[in-house]
């Protein structure tokens, strides 16, 4: 265990493991050469018609993914969530999101608008209880809002997470990305861990 290859523990160890890597976190990503937040941007670019207005950004980390989102649609309002005090604290400070909050993803916000798009990008690991967060998240999205989030293949096939998805009722699948690398420059990661980019539209 306490790898992010094999797992990290509980929440609190989740929590811990990032607030001590906080310091250092942005410049590890990229000298492992961390694509999903820019991916994830490319194919919102490639499906979604409208611009939108409200995105809430699920384990938002540094804000990784909101830069890269922010440069293709400027004008969208920006919330996050975490649970890792040290690295909202970042985010905080680089003054991309309107509201955070300390929340883990399993847990409902208490929203004050609905959302066009809600990301949960490099952190689909750490759920445990996926029909929980799709519930949620399709709390939070106006109809025709679009979810886009990551996920390991090698958890996917372990979970049987095609089955998983097959039984969503709220939503319905737009994209399934085909097998990226994910942490390349990573010694434990390589090309051996891939994820797949899913973008699902809210019915
Ligand atoms: C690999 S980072 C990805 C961060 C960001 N989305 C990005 O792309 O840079 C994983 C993030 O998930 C957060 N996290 C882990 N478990 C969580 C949970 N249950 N609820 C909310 N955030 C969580 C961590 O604190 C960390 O910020």
């Amino acid at each position: 265990m306490k790898s992010l290859r094999k797992g990290i523990g509980n929440r609190k160890e989740v929590e811990s493991y990032y607030d001590n890597w906080s310091g250092s976190y942005d410049k590890t990503l990229y000298q492992w050469d961390y694509k999903a937040p820019l991916q994830s941007v490319n194919i919102l670019r490639k499906y979604i018609k409208t611009k939108p207005k409200f995105i809430l950004d699920l384990a938002c980390g540094t804000g990784l993914f909101i830069n890269k989102f922010l440069r293709a649609y400027p004008d969208c309002i920006c919330d996050g969530s975490d649970i890792s005090r040290k690295l909202l604290d970042i985010s905080k400070r680089n003054g991309k999101y309107r509201y955070l909050y300390k929340k883990s993803f399993e847990n409902k916000i208490k929203i004050s608008n609905k959302y066009n798009v809600v990301s949960l990008i490099g952190a689909m690991t750490y759920c445990n209880n996926y029909q929980l967060l799709f519930k949620q998240v399709s709390y939070y999205l106006s109809k025709n809002g679009y979810f886009i989030f990551t996920h390991r293949l090698d958890l996917w096939r372990e979970l049987k997470f095609d089955n998983i998805l097959e039984k969503l009722t709220d939503f319905e699948s737009i994209n399934i990305s085909r097998p990226l690398n994910y942490l390349p420059k990573n010694k434990d990661f390589g090309s051996d861990i891939k994820i797949k980019i899913v973008l699902l539209k809210k019915k």
